[in-house]
């Protein structure tokens, strides 16, 4: 049985994993599916930083799960500077029967969790970004239906969406050629967790300087900004860093001829990415972001089937 809380992929279990995808994917077939899941339920949104895609998903999976959702940004709460972490989670337990936060810091993530008696998920943290990853791995499995033995390719910044794709491609075989500069790779201890997963499950995780290198024969290729939020001071360094990264249609005519771009967004066009690439038909991005929606609906369903 899964924690109560998804704070990162590996809180869930592999047959869980396979599980949620599965009912994402129901849940893209039939917007009414688990319409009275939460029926009588309040989910609270407590972010610090803002966001598209991760809030407005989660409102509109909320409501068509029958449920009630209430959003607190920065100036609602000022996490950790009006009050502290601790009284915030407890008492927003004592009215809602779910959390989602946006944090700057993973701790902040993992004490708040720690205080709240309700489910409570990670909407990204300076650590790791689980929810995207969800529906990473469900873009590609309605893409490819299967996901063991896929070949995907990350190529730019070593950081919160990564970590996550790496940990949910080695739960579920995939093949994965990370491509960063060697002074952004990605957190070690996630490498080594990861790279462990991957082994048991068949799949791979390899690291590379060179973005060339882990673009041949992919069948998708995966990027993302180059500066995160929070790194705005980083700006003008890791511009340069990155340079070589983009992925254009020169280096897509390394992958593979049908290989699909994937990007979590928001996307600056020019850096990590082209215009030209974003609007080609291999862009798989908007797919990607509406599934978004379906993952998260699976999610709740997981997370309130259990301990609602
Ligand atoms: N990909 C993503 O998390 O988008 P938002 O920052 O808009 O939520």
């Amino acid at each position: 049985m899964m924690a109560q809380d998804l704070l990162t992929i590996t809180d869930l279990h592999r047959a869980e994993l396979d599980h949620l995808l599965k009912q994402a994917e129901r849940c893209k077939r039939s917007r009414t599916l688990g319409a009275r899941t939460l029926a009588g339920k309040t989910v609270a949104l407590v972010f610090q930083k803002p966001s598209m895609r991760t809030r407005v998903a989660f409102e509109v999976a909320v409501l068509q799960l029958g449920g009630t959702v209430i959003y607190l940004g920065q100036d609602d709460i000022q996490l950790g500077q009006r009050e502290p972490i601790n009284d915030v989670a407890r008492v927003l337990s004592r009215y809602v029967d779910g959390i989602v936060v946006r944090v700057f810091a993973h701790r902040d993530a993992e004490e708040f969790a720690a205080c709240a008696n309700v489910p409570v998920i990670n909407g990204l943290s300076d650590l790791v970004h689980p929810c995207q990853a969800l529906a990473d791995l469900l873009t590609l499995q309605e893409r490819f239906n299967r996901l063991k033995g896929l070949r995907l390719a990350y190529v730019g910044d070593g950081n919160n969406v990564l970590h996550s794709l790496i940990q949910g491609c080695a739960m579920l075989g995939v093949r994965v050629a990370v491509a960063t500069p060697a002074g952004y790779r990605p957190d070690p201890s996630i490498w080594k967790a990861a790279s462990a997963a991957a082994r048991a499950s068949g799949g791979s995780l390899e690291w590379m300087a060179d973005p060339r290198a882990a673009v041949r024969g992919a069948d998708a290729v995966y990027t993302d900004v180059w500066v995160s939020m929070g790194q705005e001071a980083q700006r003008v360094k890791r511009l340069a860093a990155f340079r070589a990264y983009q992925v254009n249609a020169a280096l897509l005519k390394l992958a593979k001829p049908r290989c699909g771009v994937l990007h979590c967004l928001p996307a600056h066009r020019g850096e990590e990415i082209t215009g030209a690439v974003m609007e080609s038909p291999r862009s798989w991005i908007v797919d990607q972001a509406e599934n978004r929606l379906h993952a998260h609906k699976a999610l709740l369903m997981l997370l309130f089937n259990k301990h609602g």
